[in-house]
């Protein structure tokens, strides 16, 4: 008889945003009268850009013409695009970065969950908790990560550093000896963010113990304090141990575009094996690149306008966060982030458990959240609200959350 991956069915639940779908959707059905206005899942609201609608425009024509016509594109990327990644996102912040490093996909989300093939099995894997819970599902599906213990919300394999009010949101080296290392900033959920001197610790941990870090910097785009690193190939010495992610999703309102970038430095080398080879060899077996129209989509935000049209867009998104940020406090919550995130996470009043604070918010406010819990143990008694609704609508779910409250 076929056997199934047994992995797989040690995953709790669902998917945490599935769930929260799941739940929305069944109170809408059981209340049709309600108005629901989402900041859950962080999903864009604001529509293409100008400047990437016409490229995209002209790519479709070029589809439409034998003389230019293009069938399979590179699995890679095509050089237009890493090109443009290599000297606007890396170069115009000091940082060299070949092209030949960069490899576009379709998401970080499919990204960060694939990179783990070219990893083994037996690797120690440590994560944030609150973390952003494809690290732990993939990580899961692939048996790194042991059995899940129910009671506890966690899995017996993994190890998780706990990024709380005490320590700032921010993970602490952990006494075990991690392998791989899941680091994420801007972070998701808690809009948490690292300081140089912070990520230097990490750097130098990983190349002292030949672990690799998987660093997510999906939110970069939302940095808006001056010494914040945006990369970290910023920090000395992490050529030899990271692995960035990034994504146009939420920089230029990709969601529904799917285009984003894998940063693997040839000098990453684990086992023998140059993770960057290893990589390219995973992605040319598996995947077959990002339509041809979409990365001239993404290309465009890299020219002037596209840069000045998806700034302007970044900041409409800032601009809902303050609005969020000035209600919660003076409803006189407890609320971080924001600033150079899109999310918010907000502490639970008088210690509501936070699906329990979920459903109040859904029910009484007609306002949807996604609950910290999802994010991890230590995401108990938060919940996460996002930046990514219309402006009116934002300002309207803060109203009656303060309302409610
Ligand atoms: C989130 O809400 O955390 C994100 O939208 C999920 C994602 O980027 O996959």
């Amino acid at each position: 008889m076929t056997k199934v991956n047994q992995n797989f069915l040690k995953l709790p639940g669902s998917y945490l945003f599935s769930e929260v779908a799941r739940r929305i959707s069944a109170y809408s059905a059981a209340n049709p009268q309600a108005k629901i206005i989402k900041l859950s899942i962080g999903d864009v609201t604001r529509p293409l850009v100008p400047a990437v609608i016409e490229a995209m425009h002209k790519a479709v024509d070029e589809m439409g013409a034998e003389e230019t016509f293009r069938g399979y594109g590179p699995e890679q990327g095509y050089d237009f695009l890493r090109d443009a990644i290599a000297e606007h996102d890396y170069k115009a912040r000091g940082v060299d970065i070949a092209p030949d490093e960069i490899f576009v996909s379709d998401g970080a989300k499919s990204d960060c969950g694939n990179i783990g093939d070219i990893f083994g099995v037996d690797n120690v894997v440590a994560v944030c908790d609150p973390v952003y819970p494809v690290y732990v599902d993939t990580n899961a599906m692939a048996g790194r990560a042991g059995d899940y213990q129910e009671e506890l919300g966690r899995w017996n394999k993994l190890v998780y550093m706990p990024c709380v009010e005490a320590n700032g949101f921010s993970p602490e080296i952990p006494k075990e000896k991690a392998d791989i290392i899941y680091l994420c900033f801007p972070n998701n959920p808690t809009g948490a963010v690292a300081t140089r001197d912070q990520l230097k610790e990490w750097v130098d941990y990983a190349n002292k113990n030949g672990s690799v870090i998987l660093y997510d910097s999906a939110y970069k785009a939302f940095i808006t304090e001056e010494d914040v690193p945006h990369t970290i190939y910023e920090i000395e010495g992490a050529r030899t141990c990271a692995i960035e992610f990034r994504s146009y999703s939420k920089t230029a309102g990709f969601t529904g575009n799917r285009c984003a970038y894998t940063v693997v430095p040839k000098d990453l080398e684990r086992d023998g094996a140059k993770i960057n080879a290893l990589w390219n060899r995973r992605q040319c077996t598996k995947f077959n690149g990002v339509p041809y129209v979409v990365q001239r989509g993404a290309a465009a935000i890299y020219t002037p306008e596209g840069k000045r049209q998806t700034q302007d867009v970044i900041d409409y998104y800032h601009a809902n966060t303050k609005v969020i940020m000035d209600g919660l406090s003076k409803a006189g919550l407890s609320a971080s982030g924001g600033v150079n995130a899109p999310y918010i996470w907000l502490k639970t009043p008088d210690n509501m458990g936070s699906w329990d604070f979920f459903d109040l918010l859904l029910d009484k406010a007609n306002v949807a959240c996604t609950p910290g819990a999802g994010f991890g143990p230590s995401g108990e008694g938060y919940v996460r609200l996002t930046a990514f609704g219309g402006a009116e609508a934002t300002k309207e779910a803060v109203e009656r959350i303060v309302k409610m409250l």
